[in-house]
């Protein structure tokens, strides 16, 4: 069987001696290992986009890996805003890909700006220092 993961790995031992738990994403069940973060039970499935942009639909998937980000975010059991790479996966978890939304950013423009990209936008031409986001 084809696997993306360390089979033997030095310091945590043999892939093999670790237990299976089984989570569904999106309906389907996978299987993961106790241990296990969300994001590394579906990348070692083959599954690297967790959610669609919002606005856009555009695919999103792990950024940092450390929680910082929230590109990573999931439905899990029906908590929206999980982050993957920070959840541990567990037995009979059921896991949610992040999906368009209709009019998410729907406001008017001077209550901009809610995304980097409205930033830019806004301040073009102007000197300005980069937000915190
Ligand atoms: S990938 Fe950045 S918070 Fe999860």
């Amino acid at each position: 069987m084809m696997t993306n993961r360390i089979l033997d790995h030095p310091v945590l031992g043999k892939l093999e001696n670790q237990k299976t738990v089984t989570f569904t994403f999106d309906g389907v069940p996978y299987k993961g290992f106790e241990g296990d973060t969300i994001a590394s039970a579906l990348l070692a499935n083959g599954i690297r986009q967790l959610r669609v942009h919002e606005e856009t639909g555009a695919p999103r998937a792990i950024y940092c890996n450390i929680g910082h980000c929230f590109e990573c975010r999931v439905t899990v059991n029906q908590a929206q805003g999980v982050r993957a790479c920070m959840t541990s996966v567990e037995e009979n978890m059921t896991v949610e890909s992040g999906k368009l939304q209709a009019a998410p950013f729907e406001s008017a423009p001077e209550e901009w700006p809610r995304t980097y990209a409205e930033f830019e936008q806004k301040n073009k031409g102007k000197k300005v220092g980069v937000p915190h986001v």
